[in-house]
């Protein structure tokens, strides 16, 4: 068995594995999948390469369709934020989502395009999307037409490095000291994508602890905006009103929209924060404790997997429910209630904001931003059965984890600002998490000793572009070695 353990810090490198298949074999079912290496412990004092076959037919068909892909065919109500076509000057030269005539449909995934279209409907009826003041950056709880909170909007260009983040604090903080600025692992003013990147591993693993986020584009006044964007959008409203005729050549009346990411506002959940310090003082009914243990190794594994530099018990919320008291009582009065009387109670977490994720390499040099959960005494247990099962066999499986690099690929790279070269990197990242995880799982390891083995990174080959497979692929591992500067977050 491969014992991360044993690794010596600053060992470069190496593994991986030699899985031969036919490849020119079309029958999946006939393909062994390729895995991620298991060696004894002293194979890192060696230096190898490693060639991986992959099965070829399922390269090109994935389950998961990126937004874009998936908008073929299907054309949605008119909205404002539906087929525009109008060069943005704010939102700088036009990336593959902004040649869109398409965005916001999301045929997949009827209710999330339901939910898309009611903040589009509620927005047209001037129920603006209302800023989180709370939040680093603008983010907006967005409403659909009776008011009600649907869904928390976070447009890139309002990130903490967006141009037009509405923060002060934060502008002063990056032209003042820029060096100390953001977070130097991180891929600057894509914490949008990062949102869209952590749903999309929560569900291509079968977590479900992220509240669904995808990729959308929204319009609204109650955004930040440029003068000249408002401006510009007033003219134009002007002569549509007083010279119909030529205002019926605009191709969009109304303010640019913004892209950014649309996370499904989920209810009656409070900070991690409130309801830990509350199963301090008392202890949660057994079964309720074991179901809270699965859903927090859940949560540990997102955050371990996208190697998350943000999860403060305020960054993922607990939902506690007495049964006794779910039918016909007010908030205040199930936290009143007499805890040992509850029977069968629910529990369950959301894993919200995401935007932190997905480092180009380990944050090594100032800063560990540790996951705060691994101060929890759930964090002591070793990994269930349940998370074993459910996931060993997709962590091991090296066509697997490539077939979710390729859907990470297919979000991010509509990015204006997306670099490969960068993105190979993030991803080598990320397969280290995942070796190192996939070893933690099988030991039957806890948490805290998930967290404390060294880093790896592991590095596809150069030649491979994108969704494009050699027979034969190599990968490299390496381990890092330096140890943070100071380690508060
Ligand atoms: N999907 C969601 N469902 C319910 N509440 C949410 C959701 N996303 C955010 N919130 C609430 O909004 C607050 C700020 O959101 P967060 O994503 O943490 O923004 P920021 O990046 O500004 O910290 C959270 O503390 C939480 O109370
Ligand atoms: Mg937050």
């Amino acid at each position: 068995m491969m014992n991360m353990n044993s690794a010596e810090a600053g060992d470069s490198l190496i593994f991986s594995l030699n899985e031969t298949n036919d490849n020119n074999n079309t029958n999946a079912s006939a393909s062994a999948p390729a895995s991620l290496p298991n060696m004894p412990p002293d194979s890192y004092q060696m230096t190898s390469e490693v060639h991986v076959t992959f099965a070829p037919q399922n390269h090109n068909h994935t389950s998961y369709k990126s937004d874009r892909e998936s908008h073929s065919g299907h054309r949605p109500p008119r909205s404002p934020t539906r087929g525009c076509k109008e060069n943005s000057p704010l939102l700088g030269p036009k990336s593959d989502f902004e040649h869109s005539f398409e965005y916001n449909s999301f045929p997949d995934d009827p209710f999330f395009h339901e939910t898309v279209l009611a903040a589009e409907l509620a927005i047209e009826a001037n129920v603006c999307p209302e800023r989180i003041y709370q939040g680093s950056s603008g983010s907006y709880f967005v409403k659909n037409t009776e008011q009600k909170i649907i869904a928390v909007f976070k447009p890139k260009d309002e990130e903490p490095y967006g141009h037009l983040n509405p923060k002060w604090t934060k502008w002063m903080h990056k032209l003042c000291c820029p060096c100390c600025f953001g977070r130097s692992c991180l891929v600057p003013n894509q914490g949008y994508l990062s949102e869209a990147g952590a749903s999309l591993v929560d569900q291509k693993l079968g977590l479900n602890v992220v509240p669904k986020t995808k990729v959308v584009r929204l319009a609204s006044e109650t955004f930040n905006y440029s003068a000249i964007d408002r401006a510009k959008a007033r003219t134009k409203r002007n002569i549509y009103n007083r010279v119909p005729s030529v205002g019926r050549h605009f191709n969009r009346i109304g303010l640019p929209p913004k892209i950014g990411s649309f996370q499904l506002f989920v209810n009656g959940y409070k900070d991690a924060d409130y309801w830990l310090r509350r199963f301090d003082s008392e202890a949660l009914p057994e079964s309720t404790a074991k179901k809270f243990q699965h859903l927090f190794e859940r949560v540990v594994v997102l955050d371990y997997i996208i190697r998350n530099t943000d999860r403060g018990n305020d960054n993922w919320l607990i939902k506690y429910e007495p049964a006794s008291t779910k039918a016909g009582s007010s908030q205040g009065d199930i936290e009143d209630a007499e805890w040992s009387m509850v029977e069968n109670p629910e529990i369950a977490v959301a894993a919200i904001d995401n935007g932190l994720a997905f480092p180009f390499k380990h944050p090594d040099e100032w800063r560990a931003y540790p996951y705060h959960w691994a101060w929890l005494p759930q964090a002591k247990v070793p990994f269930s059965t349940e998370i074993q099962e459910l996931l060993l066999d997709q962590l091991s499986d090296m066509n697997f984890v490539q077939d979710l690099c390729d859907d990470l690929y297919d979000l991010f790279k509509c990015d204006k600002g997306f670099d490969r070269h960068t993105f190979e990197k993030q991803m080598s990242v990320m397969r280290g998490q995942i070796l190192n995880l996939t070893q933690a799982l099988k030991d039957g390891r806890s948490p805290v000793q998930l967290v404390q083995m060294p880093v790896v990174t592991v590095e596809r080959n150069k030649s491979t572009v994108g969704r494009t497979r050699a027979d034969s692929e190599i990968f490299t591992q390496s381990f890092s070695h330096r140890a943070p500067f100071f380690s508060w977050c």
